[in-house]
């Protein structure tokens, strides 16, 4: 290829596809100066890579290794939290934090929450949908995509609903710090007060759920304590926090980035309210299309050979799965959205070891809200033609997504 793109380029923020696509037909396996990574674009080379033992996801020291003397002050107590999210530890230790959870996040565990999340839908579709038959615009994330998450997450936790607003602040702060790779204004500072924060409040709910047990997410992480894997308090602290921040702006990403691509087209609009039982297999396709999780960074843990070029120790690799997703080689008609796609085997949830604990809540999320949203609002439009995206590269999100409608039932 004869010059790097740019990934901070505001083109390439606004529409990354063009660049994927140019990536993955001249230069699959990328080195790319300004983000001193590999950036691997194939669907074939993301998923092995995904399942390669030799990639690490240990990011945290090389970064602590790296960082100022003064960033390193900022950022010790949250570095103390992550270093204990499952995320960011290779085996064996991500198999014991990720086994004190595993069984509750099963698909059929996650079903039984059907009901309340239902509610939880109709709450928020109510709030926003205007009195009187006046149907307002809305900013569909404010109102919808970013409480929801939250609301569900905190019933899991068993965590008062004045709490909501908190939690949402942090996980937000705590955003630009793991998932932004450039420099914002207080980062550290914001990413150290949420994490001073979200310890304090975290021990206190687990304090509060020892002495009155629940039929929650916190009791059940709790009975692990006492087996010979349990977790111990800081790492039942931490699992708390990557569950908010893991759960919270994914899958309102998902809702925003869905509904968006949904209104684009039209006609698969009217196919869902003609045929709900389509609801799943778009679900899918939006996670395809435009993913919440655009690419995962992970190192090289040992030198390695990957679609042909050679990755050192130490390098950062940049997996991008939303390209992964636009491979013509295994999507037929990779850039038309298809609520109907077959054999849509898409991996915006990740694969191997570290694939998502959460995917079975967020589909659910997802189907739910779609159906309500189609029965209880008809004529929805888009009012944001154009939308801001956010300026990262790990995940995929808009600023805003302003839509109006017709109340209906
Ligand atoms: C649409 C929404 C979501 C997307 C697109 C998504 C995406 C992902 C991806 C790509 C990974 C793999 C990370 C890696 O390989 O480095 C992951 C891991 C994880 N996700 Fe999700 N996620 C979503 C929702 C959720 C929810 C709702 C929860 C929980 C409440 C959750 C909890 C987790 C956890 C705990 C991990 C770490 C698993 C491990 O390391 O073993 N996620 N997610």
């Amino acid at each position: 290829m004869e010059t790097a793109p740019d990934l901070n380029h505001p083109d390439f923020i606004a529409d990354p596809h063009a660049v994927y696509c140019r990536l993955r037909t001249e230069e699959p396996v990328h080195w790319n100066p300004s983000l001193r990574g590999w950036v691997i674009t194939r669907y074939a080379d993301v998923s092995k890579a995904l399942k390669d033992p030799r990639l690490s996801v240990a990011k945290l020291q090389p970064f602590l290794d790296h960082a100022a003397p003064e960033t390193h002050r900022k950022v010790e107590r949250v570095s103390a939290v992550l270093a204990n999210w499952m995320v960011f530890n290779d085996p064996p230790r991500h198999e014991r934090l990720r086994k004190a959870l595993a069984k509750y996040f099963m698909p059929q565990e996650v079903a039984r929450l059907r009901p309340l999340i239902l509610q939880r839908v109709e709450e928020l579709i109510e709030g926003f949908r205007g009195r009187d038959r006046i149907a307002p615009p809305v900013d569909f994330i404010k109102s919808f995509a970013s409480p929801l998450p939250a609301r569900v997450i905190s019933d899991l936790f068993g965590i008062p609903k004045e709490r909501i607003g908190d939690l949402r602040t942090w996980s937000e702060n705590l955003k630009d710090f793991v998932a932004l790779a450039r420099a914002t204004p207080n980062k550290y500072d914001r990413a150290k007060a949420a994490a001073d924060e979200m310890v304090a409040f975290f021990r206190e709910t687990l304090h509060d759920h020892r002495r009155n047990p629940r039929d929650d997410l916190t009791s059940r992480l709790l009975e692990a304590e006492a087996g010979p894997e349990g977790l111990s308090e800081d790492e039942m602290v931490s699992t708390l926090i990557l569950l908010l921040f893991a759960g919270h702006e994914t899958t309102a990403s998902l809702l925003a980035n869905g509904l968006y691509w949904l209104l684009r087209n039209p006609a698969s609009v009217e196919a869902l309210r003609r045929n709900r039982s389509l609801i799943p297999g778009a679900v899918e396709e939006m996670l395809r299309y435009e993913g919440p999780a655009q690419t995962m960074t992970w190192i090289a843990a040992e030198d390695l050979q990957l679609g042909g070029a050679d990755i050192r120790r130490g390098e950062r690799v940049f997996l991008a799965l939303n390209s992964a997703a636009r491979d013509s080689a295994v999507f037929p008609d990779p850039d038309l959205f298809k609520i109907d796609r077959s054999n849509n085997r898409h991996i915006a949830f990740g694969l191997g070891i570290h694939f998502c604990l959460g995917a079975p809540l967020a589909r659910l999320e997802a189907q739910i809200a779609f159906d309500r949203l189609l029965s209880r609002l008809s004529g929805i439009r888009l009012e944001t033609h154009q939308p801001v995206w956010h300026d990262e590269l790990v995940t995929r999100s808009m600023e805003r997504l302003v839509i109006s409608y017709d109340i209906a039932a």
